[in-house]
């Protein structure tokens, strides 16, 4: 039996971010959520009830249903509760933070925020100065010290006109903190994982550069899907086009070199370190400080020296009850190659992929992946960078589970 659809209860209250509250619901419906619509009679100002009823496929519940006499045999404010897996609020103005804070139960929204015994995320989003006032400051401890999760607001220009602190985060960003609060795995909590991912940029000259097609995709999943399982997360990122993800610590890198740093750096403390970046082996001896011009020459020779090798490094430095893991992208001897490479640089797990497969390696969303780790079977998966990277992290897991 396949379990049923996560339920999210969304509240959006009357702030000027509430526009943006269709893309969010949107967001969740696409990946299959459930969700009940609660507007207070100020969002209703900023947003449309037809557009959210639209999107989410069910009724919204306006203030006017909160003591009518149509819907009372279903006290909306109890059944809503009891029936959500998550309360979020986004955005959440300085006046819902007070009522849930005070326990005032005179609107829908508050008095639903009184029945809640669900995980609390809330998204605040107002003026810097609302933001920064004694009440709202207040209200925000208050609710953080009985549990309710209270995401910072992003800074920039707000719709008062004013710069500053208290725009409500991106859809995108609202839906990574809601990802990580229905993710019931904890496997993870208390420990520190160090991520890389992308590829090296190593450059010969000012606008020129040795590289690989390494999207990033692989090692972003994999940093993701530890953060929502609890871990605290610093993705060390080559050159990529993605979106940086919310609660991580992210390091940017461009070469090899960069990456070394950042990887001897981050290992001081992690207690796993998983290493799904391309890696250049090579970067020119030289780097021209001009552009190379063509020169009337047929053809350049460039030279290039070997660069640090970081899983090698971190396999010597590895301190007890670390655990190294490493990628593999081969394009032949699949197996017999990261085995070898799992004995030579001292890891406990070693992922491995024939980067020439259909569906698999580089800048698809795609893996085909086996799974060697230290006293097991290997394991072979294949499926969406996302899962592989939760199949990776369940072995990562039994490996931790067993040190
Ligand atoms: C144009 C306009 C924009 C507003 N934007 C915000 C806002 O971003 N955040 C906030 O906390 N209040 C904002 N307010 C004030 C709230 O609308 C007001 O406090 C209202 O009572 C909130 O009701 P609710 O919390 O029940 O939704 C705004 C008011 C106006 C007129």
């Amino acid at each position: 039996m396949s379990p049923r659809p996560r339920r999210i209860l969304f509240g959006v209250s009357g702030g000027i971010a509430a526009y943006k509250a269709p893309d969010i619901l949107h967001g969740w419906v696409k990946l299959g959520f459930e969700v009940e619509t609660v507007l207070t009679e100020a969002a209703e100002q900023f947003v449309s009830p037809l557009a959210l009823s639209t999107l989410s496929k069910r009724r919204i519940w306006r203030e006017r249903d909160f003591l009518s006499a149509e819907y009372g045999w279903q006290i909306p404010h109890i059944s809503l509760t009891d029936w959500a897996d998550l309360f979020v609020i986004a955005p959440c103005t300085a006046n819902v933070l007070r009522a849930a804070a005070q326990g005032d139960g005179s609107t829908l929204l508050g008095a639903a925020l009184l029945a809640n015994t669900k995980p609390l995320l809330l998204f605040p989003a107002m003026n810097s100065k609302m933001l920064a006032s004694g009440p709202v400051r207040e209200n925000i401890r208050i609710l953080e010290e009985r549990g309710a999760e209270i995401v910072d607001p992003d800074s920039g220009l707000l719709a008062c006109g004013y710069e500053g602190k208290g725009r409500m985060p991106s859809a995108a960003v609202i839906n990574d903190y809601v990802l990580r609060a229905l993710c019931d795995k904890k496997d993870f909590a208390g420990m520190r994982v160090a991520v890389t991912a992308g590829p090296t940029h190593e450059y010969i000259d000012p606008v020129r550069f040795i590289s690989n097609p390494s999207s990033g995709k692989m090692g972003y999943a994999i940093a993701e899907e530890a953060w929502r399982r609890g871990a605290e997360v610093t993705l060390i990122t080559g050159p990529s086009a993605l979106r940086r993800p919310a609660g991580l610590e992210v390091v940017e890198v461009v070469s090899a070199q960069d990456m070394y740093q950042a990887c001897m750096k981050s290992a001081e403390t992690a207690d796993v370190i998983v290493k799904a970046a391309a890696v250049g082996d090579y970067r020119a001896a030289e780097r021209s400080e001009q552009k190379i011009k063509r020169g009337g020459k047929d053809t350049l020779t460039l030279e290039l020296v070997q660069n640090p090798d970081i899983a090698a490094e971190l396999g010597r430095r590895k301190r007890p009850g670390q655990l190294l893991i490493g990628f593999a992208a081969e394009t032949q001897n699949v197996l017999e190659n990261a085995q070898k490479k799992m004995s030579e640089k001292n890891l406990d797990m070693i992922v491995s992929n024939d980067v020439l497969a259909p569906g698999a390696g580089f800048a698809v969303d795609t893996n085909a992946i086996t799974i060697m780790a230290r006293g097991a079977e290997p394991l072979r998966f294949s499926g969406t960078k996302e899962e592989s990277a939760a199949v990776i992290l369940d072995s990562v897991s039994a490996l931790a589970a067993g040190r």
